[in-house]
């Protein structure tokens, strides 16, 4: 398997829908699966790794959602829409600018990662 740029994790309709309208949440997520085909973001050769996508049950924030967690940073996006995921995509993900007025929790690792 390719190297994995980022992971993202998308609490999108929730069991017990804790975390915002579902609605938006599915639409969020569409918009997702969307975006990463239409850029090219899964392609196996792709030279700055993979970038992998979940839809999660529950992420544990439970709160300002729809939420969407980014590995390996841990910063957690909150008042996710379709729009917001749009620019998420392209401002952190394609170009390593994460959008601070959005984040609603930082979750480090508790080690740092290998140089590489
Ligand atoms: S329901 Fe979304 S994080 Fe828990």
């Amino acid at each position: 398997m390719s190297s994995v740029q980022h992971h993202l994790l998308l609490c999108a309709t929730p069991t017990k829908a804790l975390c915002g309208d579902p609605a938006v949440g599915a639409a969020s997520w569409d918009r997702l699966k969307q975006l990463v085909r239409e850029l090219g973001l899964e392609e196996p050769g792709r030279p700055k790794g993979v970038v992998l996508r979940t839809k999660a049950d529950c992420l544990r924030v439970c709160c300002d959602g729809p939420v969407l967690l980014i590995w390996p940073e841990g910063l957690t996006y909150g008042g996710v829409t379709p729009e917001r995921i749009e620019r998420i995509v392209h401002q952190h993900v394609i170009g390593g600018e994460p959008i601070e007025e959005w984040i609603v929790r930082r979750t480090p690792f508790s080690r740092p990662l290998a140089p590489g």
